[in-house]
């Protein structure tokens, strides 16, 4: 028998092994000041395109001021205990309705972090007779969700609805034998390379297909439709979603996520959702900050015009620089490039220290191994002098990498880690 701890000693995992070299660098790095479209790390301004903030609320001035108001007026206890014992409040429901609303749902219900709230979420709404059936490149907080079920789930291909389509035919098969029913889940907008979840094409199958949708829309909402509803709005199938879920952690710039459909459903999910039965209700700071960011997104537009305006100028700039953006459909804008993990980690600490520019690195094992790809998140508060600025950067280094400068500069990296 083995000392629990021993495989931890040994192995300390596919990212955890570069912690000596990464930690504080392209792991865990320190942003400083204020979030904008410029902030401070390691000493020195650099252009920020790896933060979230689509909307540039999190330091308009107002939010600010209502954030330090209710921070003031209620301290960051209130309310203590969970919704249902005595963490209930009015604001709450009233975020509740608001947020309902907004997302054209009859009701919503908030959760404390988008993570735990929709892998419980996923928990709650399915028996061991049911069966899942999601997309293969779901986010995390959505396979974890499937972990927990005790029946059975299927994967479909990325975004492949004929993938989808044989795996609603094995799944209907099953539930007609277990006497279960079938939930599909896609992702309004796919974080890591932009593409929107073909929603409309899915809601589609519901002709064929007896199943429940559910839509997680981090990155949607906010972003995308009309109004910034979300991937449903942009595609128009808002009222085919079944179960709509958001996070406060992304277009509103805060902490918190809802999730939103028919008002029984809700109820059922507020009586039996375990990660907010047991846990201490949102408090009162993120939940009036919630409101006045959500007034904000509904009342001024040019937030979501300001950000497209950046997203397209960015976006247009790479391809007609012959940069492989994938086919994001979405603000997530990645640049996809090939080589090693250690050229990666020298290219970008030449884009950090001598370009200026923080943005984020993702290697193998998120992507396949021997490509790199640099994830831009465009946001309301950048300006045309940090797009041309970063532009300019990327052809720079681009030419770098094919001439083999980083591999140079990438030896001993590789040492230092076997
Ligand atoms: C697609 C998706 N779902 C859920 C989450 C989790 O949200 P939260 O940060 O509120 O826990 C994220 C955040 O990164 C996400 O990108």
């Amino acid at each position: 028998m083995q000392d629990l701890f021993d495989k931890i000693y040994k192995n300390k995992g596919p990212l955890g092994k570069w912690a000596s070299i990464a930690e504080g660098y392209f792991v865990f790095p320190k942003l400083e000041g204020p979030i904008s479209n410029r902030m401070m790390f390691n000493g020195k301004e650099v252009i920020t395109w790896s933060v979230n903030d689509y909307l540039g609320l999190a330091n308009n001035t107002e939010v600010r001021e209502v954030d330090a108001k209710a921070a003031e007026q209620y301290g960051s206890a209130y309310p203590m205990g969970a919704r249902m014992m005595s963490g209930h409040t009015n604001l709450h429901e009233k975020l509740e309705s608001e947020l309902a609303k907004f997302v054209s749902k009859d009701s919503a219900y908030l959760l404390n972090f988008g993570y735990q709230g929709i892998l419980s979420t996923i928990d709650t709404l399915v028996t061991k007779n049911d069966i899942i059936v999601y997309d293969i490149d779901s986010h995390a907080c959505i396979i974890d969700g499937v972990r927990l079920h005790l029946g059975k789930r299927f994967t479909y291909q990325h975004n492949d609805i004929n993938s989808l389509e044989k795996n609603l035919v094995r799944a209907t098969k099953l539930a007609e034998q277990t006497g279960g029913g079938v939930l599909v889940i896609s992702e309004g907008v796919f974080g890591m390379r932009g593409e929107q979840g073909k929603l409309k094409e899915i809601v589609a199958l519901k002709d064929k297909f007896k199943f429940r949708l559910l839509v997680d829309d981090a990155h949607g909402f906010g972003t995308l439709g009309k109004t910034g509803a979300g991937a449903g709005e942009e595609q128009g199938v808002q009222d085919q979603i079944d179960v709509y879920f958001a996070t406060f952690a992304k277009s509103l710039a805060s902490t918190g996520a809802f999730i939103a459909g028919d008002s029984e459903i809700i109820e059922f999910l507020k009586y039996n959702m375990r990660s907010q039965m047991f846990a201490k209700s949102l408090q009162m700071q993120l939940v009036v900050g919630a409101l006045k960011r959500l007034e904000l997104i509904k009342t001024r537009p040019e937030f979501k015009q300001k950000l497209w305006e950046n997203v397209n100028l960015l976006q247009s700039g790479l391809k007609e620089r012959g940069f492989d953006i994938g086919s994001t459909q979405s603000c997530v804008t990645p640049v996809y490039l090939k080589g090693s993990i250690p050229e990666a980690m020298a290219l970008v600490k030449d884009l950090r220290e001598n370009y200026h520019i923080f943005c984020s690195i993702v290697v193998y094992p998120v992507i396949p191994k021997g490509l790199i790809l640099l994830r831009l998140i465009p946001t309301a508060s950048h300006n045309i002098n940090d797009i041309n600025e970063t532009l300019d950067a990327f052809s720079s280094i681009r030419k770098k990498l094919e001439k083999g400068v980083y591999k140079k500069a990438s030896k001993g990296i590789e040492k230092s880690v076997d």
